[in-house]
């Protein structure tokens, strides 16, 4: 798509629940996010309390919290029947010994047990560990071993992946087919227990350049900053059907999938199953989605669709988002096209807790910019000395701190933590972008290694370390090679041990060794045999910046 293509799409018109941003960023303070929570009133805090029980308290125990759907399977529950089985829930762990401060883990599918054990576990003080759904046994082991993970909710297929012994930690295991049949003890009792703002309540795993993926701690605070996020940024009104289609186990799944939206009381739609364009378009039709948020590779899957769109009434969609990974100009302007509706780019990390750059339903987009800073949020581009640059410079892109959402703690790390704050006053993304004189930020790339495939965030090293506990393998670098749908995808280059020779069929067994091992997402879509691999003259470490120079060069 040329340059003098990329037109600026102007907000459609409507009530939006941001309709002025200039004057709200100008006077804007986060106190203001507080207004409307509960723990602003009686000075108690508990963030599952703030996304599911003040509803009910508040008189809207009926109304819809969520459905989910399966296939043909359908189930609907209300904001009281998931308050009952949060407290149902968390009178279970508190039977098995759960105390304020220690980690569950909760490894389930995309189904409502998965939304309600996440609940059940802040509400009772404990840390919350989401773990995606496709996990094997090392990415369940090393982030509960991380830290000292005492309970694992599962369930009965998904243990299988649970290597218990490698564990020392864990104690108990509980099934939510168990934990839903055994009803009998319930009481009426409330099991909030209250929090200081700065007590931890959810650990999400994230990938770097270096080591093995680290818990990022999140504590109660962070509950103004989703709330107010959900309210502007997704523009959640009462009648809105909101369908977020990230698994907990990432933090969009988890911010934008469970808390954000419950905070503001939308409908939540829960979809089990895998990605066919049919089958999404046969939900938003079926259940009148109106606000949707996803990612680029899932909206191009859809693009290179199609006119499969024809067949189905998606008129209800009125607000649809993005995010982990660079949205393209084009896919902005095939939704515009085909359903009238802009998609709404935004920018986060893990580490951010909720939206820092966003693009708001009644502002303009401009196609290729991730939107402006959140109210309240700072933006600063910065050059090696953490100077400011000139605005259509590219730097790297960071965030005045501090801000209610940002994480609490690298878990048992303080130096990878320390290292997000190198230049007093900021918080580095690792991303490089720039700012135009309108504010509007343009990502341009990482400013490391880390890999990007479909919006999930893939280390280097854990997947380099995996392949070299290969018996073929001598030495891995691995590197994200640009792709059209997927954004990039995961490729190493592999130097064999003696005596053994390169073939297709040792090829597909170390992909399927990976994958067997870490997760299906991680495992290398390609692999390129060498005969060494570049390094650093000094220390020997393998320059995966040159492999990737070399890949892309090699495509033209
Ligand atoms: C990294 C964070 C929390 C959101 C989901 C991903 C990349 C995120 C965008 C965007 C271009 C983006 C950045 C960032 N990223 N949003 N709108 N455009 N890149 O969270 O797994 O913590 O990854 O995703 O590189 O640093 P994450």
């Amino acid at each position: 798509m040329s340059l003098s293509q990329l037109e600026i799409i102007e907000p459609v018109s409507g009530e939006h629940n941001l309709p002025n941003y200039p004057e709200v960023r100008r006077h804007f303070d986060w106190e203001d996010a507080k207004i409307g929570l509960s723990f602003n009133e009686t000075g108690k805090l508990n963030i599952a309390y703030e996304t599911i029980d003040r509803h009910v308290h508040d008189g809207h125990g009926d109304k819809t919290a969520l459905h989910y759907v399966n296939g043909d399977e359908r189930i609907s529950y209300t904001f009281k029947e998931v308050k009952e089985k949060t407290d149902h829930y968390a009178r279970v762990l508190k039977e098995n010994g759960v105390v304020k401060g220690d980690r569950v883990f909760v490894f389930l599918p995309k189904t409502p047990e998965c939304y309600i054990a996440i609940l059940s576990v802040i509400k009772i003080g404990a840390i919350a560990g989401p773990l995606f759904e496709a996990f094997m046994e090392d990415a369940v082991r090393d982030r509960m071993n991380d830290c000292n993970a005492s309970l694992l909710i599962t369930d009965k297929d998904m243990v299988e992946r649970v290597p218990k012994e490698d564990i020392p930690s864990l104690e108990t295991i509980l099934f939510a087919e168990d934990i839903e049949a055994e009803t009998d003890g319930d009481t009426v009792e409330e099991y909030v227990e209250w929090m200081d703002p700065e007590d931890g309540m959810l650990i999400h795993y994230t990938s770097g350049s270096t080591g093995k993926p680290k818990g990022v701690l999140h504590a109660h605070r962070v509950v103004s900053h989703q709330y107010q996020s959900g309210k502007w940024v997704l523009d959640i009104k009462d009648d809105d059907v909101y369908w977020c289609t990230s698994h907990p186990g990432w933090v969009t799944g988890s911010v934008y999938g469970l808390f954000a939206p419950w905070l503001n009381r939308a409908t939540i739609v829960i979809q089990g199953g895998r990605f066919k364009a049919e089958h999404w378009y046969k939900l938003i039709a079926e259940l009148k989605v109106s606000i949707w948020y996803s990612a680029p590779t899932a909206f191009r899957m859809l693009l290179s669709q199609g006119d499969v769109l024809k067949d189905y009434d998606l008129s209800s969609l009125r607000h649809i988002l993005s995010v982990g990974e660079p949205l393209n100009p084009e896919v902005i302007y095939w939704a515009w096209e085909e359903l009238g509706v802009r998609i709404h780019d935004t920018w986060w990390m893990t580490e951010t807790g909720a939206h820092l750059v966003v693009n708001l339903p009644g502002e303009k987009i401009k196609p290729g910019s991730m939107g402006r800073p959140f109210p309240g949020v700072e933006v600063g581009i910065l050059d090696e000395a953490g100077e400011i640059v000139k605005r259509g410079t590219t730097g790297q892109l960071a965030v005045r701190t501090p801000w209610p959402g940002l994480m609490k703690e690298i878990w048992g790390n303080k130096d990878k933590f320390d290292s997000y704050f190198k230049y007093e006053g900021w918080y580095l993304s690792g991303d490089l972008a720039y700012q135009d004189e309108e504010d509007y930020v343009f990502f341009q790339s990482r400013d490391d290694d880390m890999i990007n495939s479909s919006g999930e965030r893939i280390g280097p090293f854990e997947v380099e370390s995996k392949l070299i506990e290969h018996e073929a393998i001598q030495e891995a670098g691995v590197i994200g090679k640009p792709d059209k749908v997927r954004g990039e995808i995961v490729k190493a280059f592999i130097v064999l041990r003696e005596g053994f020779e390169q073939s297709p069929e040792l090829l597909q067994e170390i992909r399927v060794f990976v994958r067997n091992n870490l997760a299906a997402h991680v495992a290398p879509k390609e692999i390129e045999v060498m005969e060494e691999l570049p390094k650093t003259t000094i220390s020997g470490k393998i320059l995966r910046r040159e492999l990737k120079k070399w890949e892309i060069e090699k495509a033209g």
